[in-house]
């Protein structure tokens, strides 16, 4: 079955069964290999992408459910030499240790930001609940993401930060 999806803003035709999962789709057949496998159940975030700007577990979401919809990966936020805002920051604060999440996480701050400019300390670690570390780096992300709103002009209230 053809199935045509827009990612990063460029359109694609896959050959693929309706429920393929997307994050095949986008690792094996676009070659995007920012969203990682993790447990393959909706349960890390490790695969976390954007459909029509929210996001989703790529691994529990069927090819088919996302046709004509536009998606978006870590890899639309920037380049290695051009790196993004939120790249930028998890860049700065040195937020990863293995890395393995860091695409997940990346993507799900950036639709918080996409909607809330000056979130609180309770909005990012609320936002943020779904997707997990293994290695623990939370506290780093937390201040990334921080840093990442101050970057785009939102100011994050005083009391929140540490
Ligand atoms: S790999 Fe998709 S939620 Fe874990
Ligand atoms: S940095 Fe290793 S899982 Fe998050």
């Amino acid at each position: 079955m053809t199935i045509t999806l827009t990612v990063n803003g460029v359109d694609h035709a896959v050959d693929a069964p309706p429920d393929t999962p997307l994050l095949y789709v986008l690792r094996d057949d676009l070659a995007l290999n920012g969203a990682k496998y993790g447990c393959g159940l909706g349960q890390c975030g490790a695969c976390t992408v954007h459909v029509d700007g929210k996001p989703v577990f790529s691994c529990v979401t069927p090819v088919a459910a996302v046709a004509g919809r536009r998606v978006r990966t870590v890899e639309g936020l920037g380049t290695v030499d051009t790196p993004g805002i939120l790249q930028q920051a998890f860049i700065a604060e040195q937020a990863a240790q293995c890395g393995y999440c860091i695409s997940g996480m990346i993507m799900r701050a950036q639709a918080l930001l996409d909607g809330v400019r000056r979130p609180t300390d309770a909005q990012i670690r609320a936002h943020m609940q779904p997707n997990l570390c293994r290695c623990g780096t939370h506290g780093r992300i937390l201040k990334a993401v921080r840093r990442a709103a101050d970057m785009m002009g939102g100011t994050v209230p005083q009391a929140v930060r540490s």
